[in-house]
């Protein structure tokens, strides 16, 4: 039997109400999904106050344990609040971060020391799409995270498939596109790997349908507390 993992991340967005968004997620905790919601570091102790079937995951970690690095928070005070996971190496912060392969690596490890889930983003451009050179990007991404991983590493990782062009473009990839991409990551990081990039309630069903999508991450509608929901009970229908 197929277990999901559901993953919000609101990036530097809340809710409207977060009062609101906690009341709509008081469903029965669904069986065989585990659910994640990575708001802004500030917002961590309200989500990790939500129902407990939630987990909270922060949307970026130090490479560092501790020392003189304003700014940055390290893995194990994330820990301290409840977070469970970490999403390391998005695009949104390799664009502006300049968050290369090997810095992605060493947080991915400073997650991992602390007990921390690191969910490792990867994805390409449109261009890089364009030129043909898809599997050749991610898979150098993904190689350079998981390549100095031990087996025993792996089992605590995610990874995640974000191609940069289909996020918060209402384009997503085409379920049997990312689900080639996923298994093709799946083959290398020997975790389980999820889709991001639009995903919606719409959607969700088709990608999540695929074989080698383990879940997805989210973030548009994850700010939508119903949407979050519904995809969660459609994760837990298909892994019925
Ligand atoms: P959207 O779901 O808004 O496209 O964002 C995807 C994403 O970047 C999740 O990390």
């Amino acid at each position: 039997m197929k277990r999901f993992i559901i993953a919000g991340n609101w990036k530097m967005n809340i809710p409207p109400s977060l009062d609101e968004y906690r009341a709509v997620l008081k469903n029965p905790a669904p069986e065989r999904v585990t659910a994640v919601i990575c708001p802004p570091a500030p917002f961590i102790p309200y989500v990790a106050d939500f129902p407990d079937f939630i987990s909270v995951g922060a949307q970026d970690v130090s490479e560092h344990d501790s020392g003189s690095y304003t700014g940055e928070t390290s893995a194990a005070m994330l820990s301290v609040f409840g977070v469970k996971y970490a999403i390391v190496g998005h695009s949104e912060r390799r664009a502006s971060h300049f968050e290369v392969d090997e810095l992605v690596n060493r947080k991915t490890k400073a997650a991992l020391r602390a007990g921390l889930s690191p969910i490792v983003c990867v994805g390409e451009t449109l261009a890089e799409r364009e030129a043909g050179r898809t599997v050749e990007v991610v898979t150098r991404q993904i190689g350079a995270v998981f390549g100095s991983l031990s087996d025993a590493e792996r089992e605590s990782c995610v990874a995640a498939y974000e191609p940069i062009w289909a996020i918060g473009t209402g384009l997503a990839a085409a379920p049997e596109d990312a689900d080639a991409m996923c298994a093709e990551i799946s083959k290398i990081a020997r975790c389980p790997v999820l889709y991001g990039g639009s995903v919606s309630l719409a959607n969700a069903e088709s990608i999540l349908s695929q074989a080698h999508i383990d879940g997805a991450l989210i973030g548009g509608a994850s700010l939508d507390a119903d949407a979050f929901s519904r995809i969660i009970a459609i994760a837990a229908e298909l892994s019925a």
